[in-house]
């Protein structure tokens, strides 16, 4: 199995990076609603866990000024690469290349904890949270987004399970694994956000249709990004390749709108807060 710093460096880190702004795209209301809840504040002080390419971290620190700063935290090189480029303007903003469970960040340093889709990668989430819990202000808030199961995501779900009709299928994973799906059962994220000492803990559902323009649009993001994409790129066979997209595009086909394509993603809005 593959270590986590060594996946987002790698090939899972090469193809963030090939497809972020049309991820980025993709994640933008999702993004907003997320932001909206933070509800940073001028003259705050603001940590970004797993900030990607920054995009998050900039509009943060756009919205801290004047006054606050954004540190924005991720264990990928070639990712933060991206942010640093994006990021050359902002004076109130920088960049960590560090593992968030356990770095040390400073001690009581932080107003607000964020994250759009940056936390549920943590081989011992509870030792991570603690971590990240000592480099906040006492009654500083958390807030972050994290997708629920996979079966509520048909937008994954759907293409994947064409795929895998061809592609040899993965073990079905442990739900509880690092993964994009760790933080999905409500009640065992409450439970890691409790032992690592946070208090106030609420869970709001955000459900949202992922929409792209046109079927080969979509098709040709979920065989990147989906979860068949890198058995896809692994078996390298053109062969297998046009199987799997032609399955992929008759999931598309059957939710084409007069809008495009469109399919519903669902997420959880978690927030918590550091006691006093
Ligand atoms: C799904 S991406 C989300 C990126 C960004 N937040 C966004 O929404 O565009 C997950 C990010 O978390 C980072 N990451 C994973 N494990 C991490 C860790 N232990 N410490 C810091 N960053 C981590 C990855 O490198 C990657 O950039």
């Amino acid at each position: 199995m593959q270590d986590n710093t060594e996946y987002w460096n790698e090939d899972g880190g090469r193809n963030w990076v090939a497809n972020i702004e049309a991820t980025e795209a993709l994640l933008e209301a999702l993004s907003q609603r997320v932001l909206d809840r933070a509800a940073a504040q001028p003259g705050e002080t603001v940590l970004d866990v797993g900030c990607g390419g920054g995009r998050t971290s900039l509009d943060l620190a756009a919205t801290v000024r004047p006054g606050g700063e954004v540190v924005g935290v991720d264990v990928s090189d070639p990712i933060l690469a991206v942010a640093r480029d994006r990021a050359v303007a902002a004076d109130n903003l920088q960049f960590e290349l560090a593992d968030a469970a356990a770095a040390d960040l400073g001690a009581g340093r932080f107003d607000l904890l964020f994250s759009r889709f940056g936390v549920m990668f943590f081989d011992e989430p509870v030792v991570a949270f603690t971590n990240l819990r000592r480099s906040l202000k006492p009654g500083a808030r958390s807030t972050f987004l994290c997708w629920r199961a996979m079966d509520e995501n048909p937008w994954l779900a759907a293409p994947a399970a064409a795929a895998f009709e061809i592609l040899p299928p993965p073990e079905p994973p442990d739900p509880e694994a690092p993964g994009p799906f760790a933080f999905a059962d409500e009640a065992r994220t409450r439970g890691i956000l409790e032992q690592a000492g946070f208090a106030d803990v609420g869970h709001e559902a955000i459900d949202h249709e992922m929409s792209w323009p046109d079927v080969e649009t979509a098709v040709s993001y979920l065989l990147q990004m989906g979860p068949a994409g890198a058995l896809l790129r692994e078996a390298n066979d053109e062969a297998i390749t046009r199987e799997v997209t032609a399955a992929v595009r008759d999931v598309f086909e059957s939710h084409r709108t007069a809008a495009g394509v469109q399919m519903r993603s669902s997420a959880w809005i978690v927030t918590a807060r550091n006691p006093d």
